[in-house]
């Protein structure tokens, strides 16, 4: 690991589509995203397709807010977005199999919970066993649930982070692909902190999907 004076982060060794199987021909594989807000981890996961750093394609991003900033993103793609609002739904097993219909619609083969904000269920976890990857801005596993960065702060630790992690049915857990860490600086708020993680969120889910696809053969 090594300081990146520039974004004040710790870089791993950096990761290149040469080390990615994936990357080494065959058929995309085929992503639907689930985001609840502004969208730009969906962003960078599209970049990096762009960019051939992930053999994949985005098939559909799944949004649960009729306000979320990903939406816009995903009409720039020219990627199809399809609301499901949480709010119209009688229980999270209602939505997640909702979620669960589209995704197969759409012939996904994996889920990227890219900043989803909704407690998973077993019905989504069922149909897409082993294949849901998840993005948290902490260094699991501590830190879990939606204050993630607040509680960093507050505990006095030096050194935040990111993780992506495939889902188990308990919030922010389950086996981890990649992390990346950050270090806190003395006038860090919840904002500065987070856009400095977001870097790294950035650099590191792209990777960390390709990762997984690889190991799963
Ligand atoms: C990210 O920081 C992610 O770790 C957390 O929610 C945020 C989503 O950001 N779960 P964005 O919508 O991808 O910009």
């Amino acid at each position: 690991m090594t300081l990146d004076v520039n974004t004040n982060s710790l870089i791993s060794p950096s990761i290149t589509c040469t080390s990615h199987v994936n990357c080494s021909g065959g058929a995309p594989t085929k992503l639907g995203i689930l985001a609840s807000g502004s969208g730009s981890n969906f962003e960078a996961v599209a970049q990096a397709i762009k960019n051939g750093q992930l053999n994949a394609q985005i098939q559909v991003l799944i949004y649960n807010n009729k306000n979320a900033y990903a939406a816009v993103r995903a009409a720039n793609w020219d990627i199809p977005a399809v609301l499901l609002d949480h709010r119209d739904y009688k229980s999270r097993s209602d939505l997640d199999a909702e979620i669960a219909r589209t995704l197969q619609k759409y012939n996904v083969e994996w889920v990227v919970m890219a900043g989803w904000m909704r407690i998973v269920t077993q019905v989504l976890i069922d149909a897409y066993t082993d294949k849901i990857i998840n993005i948290h801005p902490s260094l699991l596993p501590s830190f879990k649930g939606a204050h993630a960065i607040e509680q960093a702060l507050a505990s006095g630790v030096k050194i935040a982070g990111c993780t992506v992690h495939i889902v188990r049915l308990e919030v922010d857990n389950g086996p981890i692909l990649m992390q990346a860490a950050v270090p806190i600086l003395p006038n860090d708020t919840t904002d500065t902190l987070h856009k400095r993680i977001q870097i790294e969120e950035h650099r590191i889910l792209p990777a960390a999907i390709s990762l997984a696809i690889v190991r799963a053969g």
